[in-house]
């Protein structure tokens, strides 16, 4: 049998009358109207879990940033807008995104390693709330664009605390051989020149040890170093009066499990009880993670040598997760077998020929028809976002659901507008 409601998480996604539905609506309904692949968000887990993380924090000043890079669909960043959620975003095009979908700039945090002076400049003249930096160079170019803009710019300085998360390599960024934040060691040089420059106002501190963290040790550890900076800098006279703690808090994927919010948000509140700091979150696959799936077609089954293969009409060009960080993502049947059924290991594979279009190895999953919807769970963060259109596919459509009614949010492009990018070079054209 396979339970009624999927994740514990995540009721909204559940089976009804032997299909799977996302809120009321049907997958197989949204199949008819917008083809598949497509991926399926609901908009009350979106904003259940925004409230539940804001509930958390009640009653201390803490700021919400959605990390937009998780899932930046304008429907999608416009539904937590309307609840009163910031953004972090980490280029100009996830600044436009932000804005285009309802958060002003003065809600907007600026993260990222590698923003250009043209970015710098944007963000500035939309009244940006604060720009995480993350090296000398970009204090410096920071400062020469704000002082040419006549203006002044919070600043928080991200530090690197040199902390293991204990999550995947490629997704950890709190190592000192890691790209992002600026060591301990070197913080109070930076800081001290950071005061010196013009056009910076340093407001605080910024750090982000990984994503997908399943315990809150590497956060303790992380956010008492931070602090303790923090106390370090008041003692020589730099006051500074925001923390800004990013994101990563786990989901469940398969059968992790992370730290409840009430938990993370409780070690948090003792650890900076009595500072008169303003907090400040990036959290991004917590909101969105397990509020979206990604639906596809059974296209073939082939009996292997050594492998049962089940090949979707979904491929890695739309869902890169598994195939980048072998991650687990569930897979269940939208029409729910009738009665008992015998699993068996599959192996879920898409059309891109490459050997690492996967979503599933030697799996034990319910058979499956040519023909019939398979969901592939927890695709809200981290999925439509990291598509491509590799191989030339157009990427899966995205839809939102709400109650009954559901939205294509973003269309798959046709043929003509994938082929419409590229350009005949002039001595080639004609011919
Ligand atoms: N803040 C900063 C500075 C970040 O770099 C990130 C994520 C976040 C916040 C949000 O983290 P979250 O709460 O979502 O864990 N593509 C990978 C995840 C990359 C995360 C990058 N940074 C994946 O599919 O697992």
């Amino acid at each position: 049998m396979i339970a009624p409601i999927l994740h514990p998480d995540t009721p909204e996604i559940a089976y009804r009358n032997g299909e799977l539905c996302v809120e009321d609506v049907p997958l197989s309904r949204i199949a008819a109207a917008a083809g598949t692949p497509f991926y399926a968000y609901s908009a009350g887990a979106i904003e259940r879990r925004y409230r539940h993380f804001a509930a958390a924090f009640a009653g201390r000043a803490a700021r919400l940033c959605y990390s937009v890079k998780a899932n930046s669909n304008l429907s999608v960043i416009a539904t937590l807008a309307a609840l009163g959620a910031g953004a972090d975003v980490v280029s100009e095009g996830e600044f436009r995104r932000a804005l285009a979908a309802g958060i002003p700039g003065n809600r907007i945090v600026f993260s990222g390693i590698g923003k250009s002076a043209a970015e710098l400049e944007f963000a500035v003249a939309h009244d940006v709330f604060q720009i995480n930096v993350e090296s000398r160079g970009e204090l410096e170019a920071l400062s020469a664009v704000a002082r040419r803009a006549g203006r002044t710019v919070a600043v928080a300085i991200r530090v690197n605390p040199d902390v293991d998360a204990r999550t995947h390599h490629k997704i950890a960024t709190g190592k000192k051989e890691n790209k992002f934040g600026i060591d301990l060691a070197h913080a109070p040089d930076v800081f001290a020149e950071a005061a010196s420059l013009p056009g910076i106002a340093l407001k605080g501190l910024a750090v982000h040890i990984g994503s997908q963290l399943t315990a809150l040790g590497p956060f303790e550890i992380a956010f008492s170093r931070v602090i303790e900076l923090f106390r370090a800098l008041a003692a020589r006279g730099i006051r500074l009066e925001r923390l800004d703690f990013g994101g990563g808090i786990g989901i469940r994927y398969r059968d992790e499990t992370p730290p409840t919010i009430d938990e993370y948000a409780g070690v948090i509140r003792q650890m900076t009880r009595g500072l008169d700091v303003e907090l400040a979150f990036e959290p991004g696959r917590y909101i969105v993670g397990n509020a979206g799936v990604l639906a596809t077609r059974v296209l073939y089954l082939k009996d292997g040598v050594t492998r049962h293969f089940v090949i979707v009409d979904a491929a890695m060009n739309d869902l890169l997760r598994p195939t980048l960080y072998d991650a687990w993502h569930d897979i269940v049947p939208v029409r729910a077998p009738e009665g008992a059924f015998h699993a068996t290991p599959q192996s879920v594979v898409g059309p891109v020929c490459e050997t690492g279009d996967a979503f599933a190895l030697d799996r034990p999953l319910p058979p499956f028809r040519p023909g019939e919807l398979m969901a592939i769970l927890s695709a809200g963060a981290y999925g439509a976002v990291m598509s491509s259109s590799y191989n030339t596919r157009p990427p899966a459509a995205e839809v939102l659901v709400r109650g009954g009614d559901f939205a294509v949010i973003r269309e798959r492009p046709s043929y003509d507008e994938l082929l419409a990018r590229d350009r005949m070079a002039p001595w080639l054209a004609g011919r």
